[in-house]
Formats: structure tokens, C-alpha cells, sequence
């Protein structure tokens, strides 16, 4: 039978023109408890708007504990430049059977519009895609939110699926797109990305 390895996030830190990704840490509650209990950022999102500054610290929690197991890795995002808390990105629901796994991902709203989540994700399925040697990363995404369909196809996500009222948020009920990308699409990507940029 194939063994599968077991990863350990907790030393996990990947870095990009403007961007530091690392752990999440209990000194982020703050930012993700603002981030999370603002309506506009909650509008599509698979939970109510936070009402306690607690919901942010037990997240956090369950996140580190996650790490070093290799089951969810959550990622701060954080601007090089001041060091300011943007948002996170997580990669979850691993299936290493199948080199399988789910995405995830939310900014603050100041920070939206920036192409920073762009540079975020990039690197994340670099991890996921090259290191990590996934061979499938999904996302799961209200269909009405636009700006989180135009990122996923932006790196080259597929909208393969159409799931009828998979959510129910706060008596809302919504549908799911189900997005996917493959790893020899992603590579090809990177390889023609690579060509255009020396020409
Ligand atoms: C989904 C979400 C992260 C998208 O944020 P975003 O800032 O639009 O994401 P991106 O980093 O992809 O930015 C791209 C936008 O920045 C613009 N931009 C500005 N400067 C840029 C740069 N240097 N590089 C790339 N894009 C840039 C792009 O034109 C694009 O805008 P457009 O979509 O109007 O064309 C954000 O809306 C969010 O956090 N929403 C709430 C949480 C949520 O819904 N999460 C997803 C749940 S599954």
C-alpha cells in the first residue's frame, strides 16, 4: 500500500514581492475579529459575522493546533512593508490518497482591490502545487461573489459545478460554484507565465 507523508505546517513561511505568509498567532485576534465581524467581508461567506472578540482567538487556536498534524494550514497575510495584518489563506480538507485539498481565503476589507490576494494564492498553490505535490486544489464559493469568482479564474481555476442550496448562513440559503484546478494546468501556467515575462 502507499504511505503517505504527514506534513508539518508549523514552520511554514513563504514570501512574495510585497507579501510575508506565516502562521496565524494569537497576536492576530485582533485584526481576524475586525475582519470577521464586518458585514461586507461576511456577505458570502459560510458563517455569520463574528460577535466576540473569543471567536477570533479560539480560530486561531484551532489552527495552531492544526498545524504540526498537517491537517489545515492557515496563513496570515502580511504586508512587507509595515508589517500590517491584510487577511489570511488557508489550504484544508487534505485527501492525500487523492493529492487532494481545499482552498480558502479572505482580506480585510481596506485591502481589497489591490491584487494583494493575487499574490497570496500565487504563492499558496506554489506550496501546494510544487512542494506539496497536490495534484487537485478546489474552492467552494457563493456564485454571487464576484470578486472571489474573478481570483480564482485569474489564477487559472475552472468553475466545474453548480451545488443547489448547499449553505444555509443565518436562515440565507445559497448555492455552491465549485471551482478546480489541476496541477499539470497549474505548471503550464507557471512555464508559459515564465516565457512571457523573458521575451
Ligand atoms: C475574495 C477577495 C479576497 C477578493 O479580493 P480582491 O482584492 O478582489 O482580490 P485580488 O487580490 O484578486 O485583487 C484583484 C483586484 O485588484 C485589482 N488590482 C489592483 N492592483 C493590482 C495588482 N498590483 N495586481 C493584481 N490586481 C490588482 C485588480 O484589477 C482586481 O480588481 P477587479 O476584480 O475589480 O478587476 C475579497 O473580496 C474578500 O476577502 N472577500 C470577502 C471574503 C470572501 O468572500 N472570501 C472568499 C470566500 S470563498
Amino acid at each position: 500500500m502507499q504511505e503517505f507523508q504527514q506534513h508539518d505546517f508549523a514552520q511554514v513561511r513563504l514570501s512574495t514581492a510585497r507579501l510575508e505568509l506565516r502562521p496565524m498567532q494569537m497576536d492576530d485576534a485582533d485584526a481576524l475579529f475586525a475582519m470577521c465581524a464586518d458585514a461586507e467581508f461576511v456577505r458570502y461567506w459560510s458563517e455569520p459575522a463574528w460577535q466576540h472578540r473569543e471567536q477570533a482567538e479560539r480560530r486561531i487556536q484551532r489552527d495552531l493546533d492544526a498545524l504540526p498534524r498537517g491537517d489545515y494550514l492557515c496563513l496570515a497575510i502580511v504586508r512587507k512593508q509595515d508589517g500590517v495584518w491584510l487577511g489570511n489563506c488557508s489550504l484544508f480538507s487534505f485527501l492525500w490518497e487523492c493529492r487532494r485539498a481545499e482552498i480558502g481565503y479572505g482580506l480585510a476589507r481596506p485591502y481589497w482591490g489591490q491584487g494583494y490576494m493575487q499574490e497570496a494564492l500565487q504563492a499558496l498553490l506554489a506550496y501546494g502545487f510544487e512542494h506539496l505535490q497536490l495534484h487537485r486544489v478546489e474552492a467552494d464559493i457563493d456564485p454571487a461573489n464576484r470578486a472571489s469568482g474573478q481570483s480564482l479564474k485569474r489564477l487559472g481555476f475552472v468553475q466545474e459545478g453548480l451545488l443547489r442550496e448547499r449553505w444555509i448562513v443565518d436562515g440565507q440559503v445559497s448555492d455552491s460554484a465549485l471551482f478546480g484546478l489541476l496541477q499539470p494546468d497549474w505548471l503550464a501556467l507557471q512555464t508559459s507565465a515564465a516565457k512571457h515575462a523573458s521575451v
